[in-house]
């Protein structure tokens, strides 16, 4: 039977794990933890991620983002919308994924204008060219879920669909902008009010038998 001060600690805008070197039960991150969980990964001042819980209540939203001054805002729009659904970790994004999250939390995995990195010297730290994040996104994305891609840098985008391209595990989808519900993010508001066009891509992990 849980306690009353760990559902207290549930129910908080900030995640703070109680053990950073272990793997997590999703039931340590949301109360209600058998709704559909969706992460956003680098979910920068949270506006997105905020937007959704509240347009998706059935889901639980995580936000990954490293910055202090980020995950507090974020927290802040959290409480002034009063979402019991969303809550916000401040940690990297791959060991995140690779060592504190279990395999198949996620139904949707979001990385949107993540860092491009334009100068070619420092393109091997783009998440897509991170053998381990691409190893953390299998993992924790269940069979069948979807991980959904935005960015305003267009070489980066070129680089990120050739990378999932050599992902056997993963099958692009199409991704029309009036598909479903996807609220703009806080750098795509900027970046549209500046003219430049944002790409975005979506995959789903493939469920074994998929293509036989
Ligand atoms: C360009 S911003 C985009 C923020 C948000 N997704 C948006 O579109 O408004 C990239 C965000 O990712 C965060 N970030 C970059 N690398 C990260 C990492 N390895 N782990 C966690 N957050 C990261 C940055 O601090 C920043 O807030």
């Amino acid at each position: 039977m849980p306690t009353a001060s760990f559902m207290t600690e549930l129910a908080a805008p900030i995640f703070t794990p109680a053990d950073y070197f272990r793997e997590l039960t999703p039931q340590e991150i949301f109360a209600e933890w058998e709704r559909p969980l969706e992460l956003d990964l680098g979910s920068g001042d949270g506006t997105f991620l905020v937007e959704m819980a509240a347009l998706y209540p059935e889901r639980n939203f995580l936000g990954v983002e490293r910055l202090l001054g980020r995950v507090e805002k974020t927290a802040k729009r959290i409480r002034q919308r009063g979402l019991k659904n969303v809550r916000v970790l401040r940690l990297e994004t791959t060991y995140t994924l690779s060592w504190l999250l279990p395999a198949d939390l996620a139904t949707r995995i979001h990385v949107l204008c993540p860092d491009p990195w334009p100068k070619k010297k420092h393109h091997g730290r783009r998440l897509f060219n991170d053998a381990e994040f691409l190893g953390g996104l299998r993992k924790v994305l269940r069979e069948g879920g979807e991980f959904l891609f935005k960015t305003d840098d267009h070489n980066y985008y070129q680089e990120a669909l050739e990378v999932m391209s050599g992902q056997s595990a993963f099958q692009r989808l199409d991704w029309a902008e009036d598909a479903f519900p996807y609220p703009k993010t806080d750098f795509e508001i900027q970046w549209l009010a500046l003219s430049k066009s944002v790409e975005r891509a979506r995959w789903r992990k493939a469920i074994p038998g998929d293509c036989e």
